[in-house]
């Protein structure tokens, strides 16, 4: 697969985006299809690869920029979704917090060092502060934006000594601990 220097881990229908064909912009989601919504406008989400962000098909280290728009809209059940937003967005179902906790984890698994992610929220739901627990990398600045100042857009840094780092540094000593421990 091409070499892209931009990964998007939920694409849905590249709404934010001034070219849906970006070059540079790996496009992924869960999700592909094209349908029309209750207010006739065509409606289509066509990632470049469909896979999931609580296990990104990517190496380590491999984007500058990882761009994370996950559903923020919650659906009580596992039940499929009719309004028009749930379409579009995508929805969170039960157990979604872990779901968000696996997908800021394998985001910076997926930066290289010194890469940007550039993380969306509309906290119309569910509060950014709630959101923000779930990862223990922190923002460096963000911005509000929408008719009710309810969409974050905040900018992260993968840093060297990030905790993401010191995870893969603890997994590599614990294994190497093991192999000492069985020979
Ligand atoms: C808020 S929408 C993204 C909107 C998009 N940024 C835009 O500009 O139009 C969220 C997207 O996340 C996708 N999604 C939900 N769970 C996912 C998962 N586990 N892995 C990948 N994509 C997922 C949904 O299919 C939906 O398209």
């Amino acid at each position: 697969m091409t070499k892209k220097p931009i990964l998007d881990v939920a694409c849905g229908g590249k709404m934010f985006y001034f070219d849906k064909n970006d070059k540079r912009v790996m496009f992924m989601d869960s999700r592909c299809f094209e349908t029309t919504l209750c207010d006739g406008r065509y409606f289509e989400v066509k990632p470049d690869i469909i896979a999931d962000f609580t296990d990104i098909p990517f190496e380590d280290n491999s984007f500058s920029m990882v761009v994370f728009d996950p559903p923020h809209l919650r659906m009580n059940g596992d039940k499929k979704p009719t309004g028009y937003q749930h379409i579009k967005y995508g929805a969170l179902y039960n157990g979604w917090q872990d779901m968000l906790k696996k997908g800021f984890k394998e985001c910076f698994r997926v930066l290289k060092t010194g890469g940007f992610l550039i993380f969306k929220w509309n906290e119309t739901e569910v509060k950014v502060s709630e959101i923000l627990k779930l990862t223990d990398e922190k923002p460096i600045f963000g911005h509000k934006s929408g008719k009710r100042s309810n969409t974050h857009w905040l900018c992260f840094m993968k840093e060297e000594n990030s905790k993401h780092i010191c995870d893969e540094f603890m997994a590599m000593f614990y294994e190497k601990l093991g192999k000492v421990g069985k020979s």
